[in-house]
């Protein structure tokens, strides 16, 4: 069988400044990562500048956080996948929670994010999750799979085999609150079969990564589950020892 490559992503978030970003981007860079997994910073579109001239030629790759669904136009405030690929940004995060709850961004819309950035030849990283709620409602997998089909409904078999997509449940994100390993298991083991429907190709290249209070105590045991092919990381990743200890737990 396929071997998947581990990706470890820090999400940034709306946090950092051009000199903090600095001093982070030279401690990453400083250790130096002995790891065949692939480790990716996803920073405020602002920034990408700054890591292009940083990470050009490094172990370290950048991405951005967002992308226009519209390819130009009128809109305001938006960045295109056309504009994220002129600082040769090889990743975006799309419909990520707090998008999806502050921004009110539908399966629909992150979807067509997920297909305007494959255009620009940019991975999205698709991210699905249920909320506490729906989890106590025994709705979990209902959800996870209706944000993943949204997608898998907008590209063809060739384009679904590039995406990443993350699995975050909400009421992990930010709350110290982890997933158990199995649990995130089921969830990821739900989303592999449900892409296998489409395309056992993509069900097998595909990595599923995920995230939700991922920490330097936990990310061994979580990576170390069959369907679970690397973590997207909040609060972690802005401290560059638990960034780098996570990416050695991999
Ligand atoms: O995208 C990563 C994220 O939402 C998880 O955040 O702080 O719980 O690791 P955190």
């Amino acid at each position: 069988t396929f071997k998947r490559r581990t990706l470890i992503a820090g999400n940034w978030k709306m946090n950092g400044g051009l000199a903090v970003n600095a001093g982070l981007l030279a401690e990453l860079l400083s250790s130096s990562i002995n790891s065949s997994s692939e480790v990716l910073v996803c920073v405020p579109s602002v920034y990408l500048a700054q890591c292009e001239s940083t990470l050009s030629n490094t172990a370290i790759a950048y991405g951005a956080q967002d992308v226009s669904a519209h390819s130009s136009g009128a809109y305001t405030g938006e960045v295109s996948s056309t504009m994220l690929a002129d600082f040769s940004c090889k990743y975006v995060i799309v419909g990520h929670s707090e998008r999806r709850a502050y921004h009110h961004e539908s399966n629909e819309l992150v979807a067509q994010k997920a297909l305007q950035a494959l255009r620009s030849n940019i991975c999205p990283i698709v991210c699905v999750g249920e909320t506490l709620e729906q989890r106590e409602a025994g709705k979990t997998n209902e959800i996870v799979i209706a944000q993943l089909r949204a997608v898998m409904d907008l590209l063809d078999d060739g384009a679904l085999a590039r995406i990443v997509v993350a699995y975050e449940p909400v009421w992990a994100i930010g709350t110290g609150k982890t997933a158990t390993p199995e649990m995130a298991q089921d969830v990821h083991a739900v989303l592999r079969s449900t892409l296998a429907e489409r395309s056992e190709f993509a069900a097998e290249k595909v990595r599923i990564l995920y995230g939700g209070s991922m920490k330097p105590e936990n990310a061994k045991e979580l990576l170390a589950m069959p369907d679970i092919d690397g973590g997207l990381i909040g609060g972690a990743s802005l401290k560059a020892v638990d960034f780098l200890s996570i990416v050695a737990a991999a």
